[in-house]
């Protein structure tokens, strides 16, 4: 395959309990990270050593122990902010996503915890801008249900302007600390919003000098058309969930073909689906993996779910017997049969059964693509989605952990390296560095020079 001179960007989207919702089980997982300082240390540092661009915590706002056979790392987890303070102090380099849903927030606090965890970070942080997946949340925030999509985005576009007006607060050079003559601060070059909008009104200034990467960079992750618009407006990323190649490079040319109109390049929003590598040093190895852990799912086998997602009835079909014939699936084209060619390939033959297919996608339920195969066989997939325009890069969800991390990071890594896809080192020690995008000028700042140029 060919050389690009792209380079790819790799982020860990962390579950503890790894991706797999059998991952815990294996005998070498860790199965209690989630709370352990020291195991969340020992990913991070890792991470580092790989180069990779990030450390991605995502965040919802309700729990119930019903999950533990589906996605036990959603249950429970440390608060975001206090746990990237911490991985802050113990790396250098890595970039540090915090996940903050504006549905539940006041820009205020958020503005000043980012603010915060940029200093405390050097410049390392970026915010992901949820609207909430959870609705259960808004039981545990005095409301009687989760608003509609077109209410949490029009409260999160204004949530995300305040915020961005919010860092501007005070110039980079409003601070004198002249010690002779007493003066601290330059007062022109502190900045009040006095914003009265339709859901906030927000005076400012804020509390914190601006964040040292001036605007810490945004990412999103909705579907829907207001996430996709909110991401193309402010977004630096966006995480998505394809699994099929077509359609992932569809959804990437659609984002990047509504840059324009915010006055934006396609460099500056960089599109990062979920990958789940199950790796193994051969492909044998790898499969055996993938065997053990569909062996572990705990799982009633309801067939309902996957017979929807492919258009065809699954229900009644002996679990141990023959697919039935795709051509059947009420889906328009070849989804079905796209779809299931996933867990062929992940099975390593075509006669799967039902209960195998049920497998797949019992460990991809949450809308990320899993890859079994050797190292090269995951870099293919990789480079294919990179190279096609489906993706700048991904955020790797190890499927165990801490070894399917070990291996990714150990076996996958280099092997993009050798291709000239992935960084051997460093450029930079910031988030906005570590994806190409300059330092942004103060708004306010700007606006003054303008005002001056004009008078
Ligand atoms: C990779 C990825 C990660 C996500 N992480 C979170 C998260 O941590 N918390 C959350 O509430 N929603 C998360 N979401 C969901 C969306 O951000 C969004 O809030 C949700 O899908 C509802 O918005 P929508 O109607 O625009 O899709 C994630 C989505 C994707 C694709």
């Amino acid at each position: 395959m060919s050389i690009s001179k792209r380079q790819l960007h790799l982020g860990l989207f962390l579950f503890s309990t790894g991706y797999h919702p059998a991952g815990w089980r294996l005998p070498e997982a860790v199965a209690g990270g989630a709370f352990d300082p020291e195991f969340l240390k020992q990913v991070a540092l890792k991470l580092e050593r790989a180069k990779f661009d990030f450390f991605f915590l995502g965040d919802r706002l309700a729990s119930s122990a019903d999950e533990q056979y589906t996605f036990p790392s959603q249950m429970i987890r440390l608060e975001p902010f206090t746990m990237l303070s911490y991985l802050a102090a113990v790396t250098e380099k890595i970039g540090l996503i915090v996940t903050v849903n504006t549905t539940y927030a006041e820009p205020y606090h958020v503005a000043r915890m980012t603010a915060s965890l940029d200093y405390l970070s050097g410049g390392r942080t970026a915010w992901n801008v949820v609207t909430g997946a959870d609705t259960r949340a808004a039981l545990n925030f005095s409301r009687e249900k989760h608003w509609d999509n077109a209410k949490r985005y029009d409260y999160a576009n204004e949530f995300v302007g305040i915020v961005k007006e919010l860092w501007d607060s005070w110039e980079d050079e409003a601070f004198i600390r002249d010690k002779k003559s007493g003066v601290f601060v330059d007062e022109s070059k502190v900045h009040a919003l006095n914003h009265v909008g339709e859901h906030f009104s927000v005076a400012g200034p804020l509390n914190v000098a601006r964040p040292l990467q001036g605007q810490i960079p945004l990412l999103s992750a909705g579907t829907s058309e207001r996430s996709q618009e909110l991401g193309a407006r402010f977004s630096s990323a966006i995480f998505t969930g394809e699994i099929l190649l077509e359609e992932a490079k569809a959804f990437y040319a659609g984002i990047k073909s509504k840059l324009a109109k915010y006055g934006r390049t396609p460099g500056e929003l960089s599109i990062l689906p979920g990958l789940v590598p199950l790796v193994g040093c051969t492909s044998e190895e790898a499969r055996a993996k993938y065997e053990e852990l569909s062996a572990l799912l705990v799982t009633d086998y309801n067939l309902a779910p996957l017979s929807q997602r492919l258009g065809i009835d699954l229900t009644g079909l002996p679990l141990d017997g023959p697919l039935p014939d795709v051509s059947q699936s009420s889906h328009p084209g070849d989804k079905a049969r796209r779809l299931i060619a996933l867990a062929q390939s992940a099975s390593g033959r075509e006669d799967i059964t039902v209960r195998e297919l049920f497998h797949y996608f019992a460990a991809t339920a949450r809308g990320h693509l899993l890859v079994v195969g050797n190292p090269a066989e995951v870099a293919d997939q990789i480079e294919t989605w990179f190279v096609q325009e489906a993706a700048d890069g991904f955020n790797i969800c190890p499927p165990y952990m801490p070894g399917g991390l070990d291996l990714f990071v150990d076996l996958v890594v280099p092997e993009l390296q050798r291709r000239g896809l992935f960084r051997t080192e460093y450029e930079g020690s910031t988030f906005r560095e570590h994806f190409g995008l300059t330092r942004p000028d103060n708004r306010f700042a700007k606006q003054a020079a303008l005002q001056g140029v004009a008078e």
